[in-house]
């Protein structure tokens, strides 16, 4: 049977992808360096499927690997993951990022048209809009990039839509995810980020189990109707589901594509610590504090081209998404290695 190449797929997105893809009988290959990941999320990706996962621990800048599993593998379709993805590192580290994102990217895209594989699912980010003029999002939004991390997937895309346009056998799904939240339902796997979390519902979960102190909401001065950030959340199994609905499209040959992956629908920032507390049962102290650097007041997509041309729509509701953050985050005081 053909291999399904899963890059990053220790990380939060990849390992919920690879239960999905396992699930429905796909045979997953999994290289991750683990810079952001521990490899017991491919023990839970077993203990819950019941399946073998192939893991090999490298770095998608490895040419030599990768031509490697390349050769040694029947590889049909890369679901390609693997990249850094925190802001606020990115402006601290831009060559960091973009030589990990970019240079990653074209060795891996090199290697591949090496050895006749042009079908490419690329974890691309609702970022690419910038600030957006209106809501909700549509693909052809104009796309602009406010920090290293957001123009390394720009230009990733702008890379992917070049090569597509000199040779017209690649067929490339660009997802643009929104905001993945969620864990599994069976509370063995969920985001496990290292150190301080950058992102909301880490933060709101740690405050909930009592690992940190206050939730810190950056700023309640925003034109939204309470004031704080409104954003785009979906549920990580619906996002790993896109996947599964991209790769069969890639084999109708689909060319080059956007779609966003998101529910459609908005919720602000004090909106996710009353679900939470509704929940957890356990009260979320939050203080308001200064708006944050390069934040924007409301991004949220419509997903109505991925429902037209994927058939894929997300199912899970807001509250589907805090009770297995806190199934996780409760059974896993300390991530994967508590
Ligand atoms: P993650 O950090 O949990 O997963 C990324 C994985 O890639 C990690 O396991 C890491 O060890 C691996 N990796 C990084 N660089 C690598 C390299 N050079 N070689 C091999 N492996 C490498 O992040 P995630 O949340 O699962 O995100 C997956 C992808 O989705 C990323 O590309 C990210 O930019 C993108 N994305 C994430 C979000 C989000 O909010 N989580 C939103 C939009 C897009
Ligand atoms: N927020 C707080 N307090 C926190 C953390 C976040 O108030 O401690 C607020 C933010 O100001 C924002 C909202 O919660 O209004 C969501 O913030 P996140 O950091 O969770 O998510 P972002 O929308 O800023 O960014 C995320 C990813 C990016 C990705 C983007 C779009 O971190 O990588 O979604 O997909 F590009």
């Amino acid at each position: 049977m053909n291999v399904i190449l899963i890059t990053g797929g220790a990380g939060y997105i990849g390992s919920h992808t690879c239960v999905e893809l396992q699930e429905r009988g796909f045979d997953v290959l999994v290289l991750d360096n683990l810079c952001n990941s521990h490899a017991e999320s491919l023990n839970r990706v077993e203990q819950i499927t019941g399946g073998n996962v192939r893991f090999i621990e490298g770095d998608i800048r490895d040419r030599s690997l990768l031509a490697q599993i390349f050769q040694n593998n029947a590889i049909s379709c890369v679901v390609h993951f693997a990249g850094l993805k925190a802001v606020s590192e990115s402006c601290e580290l831009p060559l960091a990022y973009y030589e990990n994102n970019v240079s990653g990217t074209i060795t891996l895209c090199q290697t591949m048209a090496d050895n006749g594989v042009r079908n490419l699912v690329f974890s691309s980010s609702a970022t690419v809009y910038g600030n957006p003029a209106s809501l909700p999002i549509t693909e052809d939004f104009p796309l602009s990039a406010t920090n290293p991390y957001g123009r390394s997937k720009l230009v990733i895309e702008e890379i992917l839509a070049d090569l597509h346009k000199a040779d017209s056998r690649w067929n490339i799904a660009l997802l643009r995810y929104f905001n993945p939240v969620g864990a599994h339902p069976s509370g063995l796997m969920g985001e496990d980020p290292n150190g301080i979390p950058n992102n909301l519902m880490p933060c709101v979960s740690q405050v909930a189990i009592g690992k940190r102190k206050i939730l810190n909401v950056f700023g309640n001065d925003y034109p939204t109707s309470d004031g704080t950030g409104v954003r785009d959340y979906i549920h990580v199994q619906d996002l790993a589901c896109g996947h599964i609905c991209a790769i069969q499209r890639l084999d109708k040959n689909c060319g080059i594509q956007a779609w966003n992956l998101g529910v459609g629908q908005g919720h602000s920032v004090l909106d996710m610590v009353r679900a939470f507390e509704k929940v957890s049962e356990q009260p979320i102290p939050y203080e308001v504090v200064a708006r944050r650097p390069g934040d924007i007041a409301a991004c949220y997509a419509d997903p109505s081209k991925a429902r037209n041309d994927l058939g894929w729509v997300a199912k899970k509701s807001l509250e589907d998404m805090v009770s297995d953050v806190w199934r996780w985050q409760s059974q896993n005081p300390n991530g994967y290695y508590g």
